[in-house]
This record gives structure tokens, sequence and C-alpha cells, in this order.
């Protein structure tokens, strides 16, 4: 492939704390290599629509330590026909787009693989709070989420120990527990429950008499949104055991995906959008680009988009090992 004179870029899934860090990474960089850049709104759905526009270094300033997508996002499972993907391409050719770079989750990097399929230079940049993204220790807005929802434990805690009080917190992540049980080992909760390693409600109940039975003031029980046993039903089934504690329920919802990017965040986010931009003025194209341990490392978009990264199960040893 020759040097892109012309790339464009978009945000997709579920918005992440970083993703405008990563798009004005990308501007600036494209630039500082002397090419155009153009925006492209509302992800897949915007690039079928032709909802694109050039991008200047002035355009993407301030936003660097803004939550959300400027560029917006949006769920469109009808970016997987193959005529919605042709329409996409003739809009991208219309404009003079040579390339593109999409940042986002496990379905934003199947659009790309399905972009470059059919010919058309792309490279993805991982930005989802569930860290399921194949191909990266860690996405964009892992580390702000895993802030977020420790903020909102540590405060339950506060209430949960007044009143003597078990509290379920269910997190997201969608099938990945990566982010329950991180928060589970740095909140110092007393169960995790993820979709990669189930437990009985006997087994949460055992654990959460015990708890009471040591003398402890309160309990956490952080869930995963994909596990099988879901909060309410873990509240109810808790509190006909009777385990000593009365028990509430939190679901933390939407307010993870928001808020203001951390250091770590915005690090990552500056590292791969200049990555992804270096990449595609080497010719390089069709990869994901990720941190592997402490490297920036390439992996097939066709590979990222047929996989998943499941939580690691050291974890879950380590967190049952704290709770004592
Ligand atoms: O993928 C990010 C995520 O926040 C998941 O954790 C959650 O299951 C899903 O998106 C929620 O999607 P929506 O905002 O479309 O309801």
């Amino acid at each position: 492939m020759q040097n892109p004179k012309t790339i464009a870029v978009l945000t997709g899934g579920g918005d992440a704390p970083g993703m405008n860090a990563a798009v004005r990474a990308v501007v600036r960089s494209a630039h500082a290599l002397g090419m155009r850049a153009v925006g492209v709104k509302r992800a897949y759905e915007g690039l079928a629509r032709g909802l694109m526009q050039d991008i200047g270094a002035r355009d993407v300033g301030g936003i660097l330590q803004r939550g959300g997508t400027v560029l917006q996002t949006a769920r469109f499972a009808e970016f997987a026909r193959p005529e919605v993907q042709r329409e996409a391409l003739r809009q991208l050719n219309a404009r003079g787009v040579e390339a593109l770079v999409a940042i986002g989750g496990d379905g934003t990097m199947r659009g790309a693989a399905a972009l470059e399929a059919l010919g058309f230079p792309a490279v993805g940049i991982p930005a989802s709070i569930d860290n399921d993204v194949y191909g990266t220790d860690m996405a964009i807005g892992v580390d702000t989420a895993l802030n977020t929802i420790l903020d909102a434990i540590d405060k339950l805690r506060d209430t949960a120990a007044s009143h003597q009080r078990a509290f379920i917190i269910e997190t997201m992540g969608r099938k990945c527990g990566h982010l329950a049980l991180m928060s589970g080992i740095i909140s110092g909760a007393e169960m995790t429950l993820i979709p990669e390693q189930e437990a009985s409600a006997e087994e949460v109940a055992a654990a959460v008499r015990g708890a009471y039975e040591r003398g402890k003031t309160h309990a956490i029980i952080v869930v995963a949104e994909g596990a099988k046993l879901h909060a309410s039903a873990l509240k109810q089934q808790l509190d006909r055991m009777n385990t000593g504690f009365g028990s509430r329920v939190t679901i933390l919802g939407h307010v993870q995906r928001g808020g203001s990017p951390s250091a770590w965040d915005r690090l990552l986010a500056a590292r791969l959008g200049i990555a992804a931009v270096e990449r595609l003025a080497k010719g390089e194209r069709g990869v994901m680009v990720g941190l592997r341990a402490t490297t920036v490392t390439g992996t097939s978009l066709q590979e990222v988009g047929s996989r998943r990264r499941d939580a690691d199960l050291e974890y879950y040893r380590m967190a049952r090992m704290l709770a004592k």
C-alpha cells in the first residue's frame, strides 16, 4: 500500500473514557505525518450515511480530558450486511479517504476487519470498559471505569458498615468478568461472581456468614453483569439463608462508562493513537494495535474479531485468598 494521504477516524460500540484522547492522538499524529484527517460521526452508521468532515489540529483541542466521544457512537448491526459495507466504501472513496482508524470494542474491530476484507486499509485501537478485546492486555477506558467502580464501592462500604449489611454490587462487562474481578480485589470484596468462574448462592452465603462470624461489620459481593447468578436473584437467596447481615443491591450501570479519563488511559490513548497512524504510514494494515506487557504490538483484525479475551482466573484465586 502507498502511504495514505487521507485517513478517517471513528469511535464505535459503547463509549469509553479516553476515546477522545485517542481521537486527538490520531488526528494530531496524522497531521504531524503530513496526512489529512477526516472524522466520522456515529461510527459505522455514520460511515454508511456519509457523516464525515475534515478535522484539524484545533478541532481536537480541549477534548483530551473529556469522557464520552465527541465523534459520538452508535450500535449498528446492519453493518454486517455486505451492501451496507459497500456503501460505506463508496462514501469513503467519494471523500478521498484512503485508510480508516477504528477505535472501539470487538464489534468495532469486526467492522474494520470487514472493510479490510473488501480491500480497504484499516487499523484498530481497542477502547471498551469491558476489557474483553482480544490482542491487548488493556483497552482504553478500563482503568478509568475501575477507578469509578472503586470510588462507588468505597462509598457503599461506609453505609454497609454503618448498618451491618452485605452489599451486592453489579458491574458491567458483558460476558467478561475482568471489571468485576479487578474491582473485587482492589475493593477488598468478600466474594466476586464472574461468568468465567461460577459460584453458587450457597458458596456466597458461606463466605458472607464467615465474614459475619469473624466479626466483620459488612460484606461486599461484586457480581459481573454476565454472571449466571444475577445480583437480584442472589439477594433473594441470601436473605433466605440468614447470613447475619441484611442485604442491599446496587447496580452501578452506565455511570461506569462516564468521566474524565485517568492518567493511565490518557497515556494509553496517546501511545495507541500514534502507533495506529505510524503503522498506516509505513504501509501496515489489517491489525489492531494493543498493549502486551509494556510494549505496543499489532494483532490481525481477523483474529481480534473472532476471539474474546476472558478474565484471568489467577486473579480469582487471589481475590479468594485476600477475602479472609
Ligand atoms: O461494552 C460496554 C458496555 O457498557 C457493556 O459493559 C454493557 O453490557 C453494554 O455496553 C451496555 O450497552 P448499552 O449502552 O448499549 O446499553
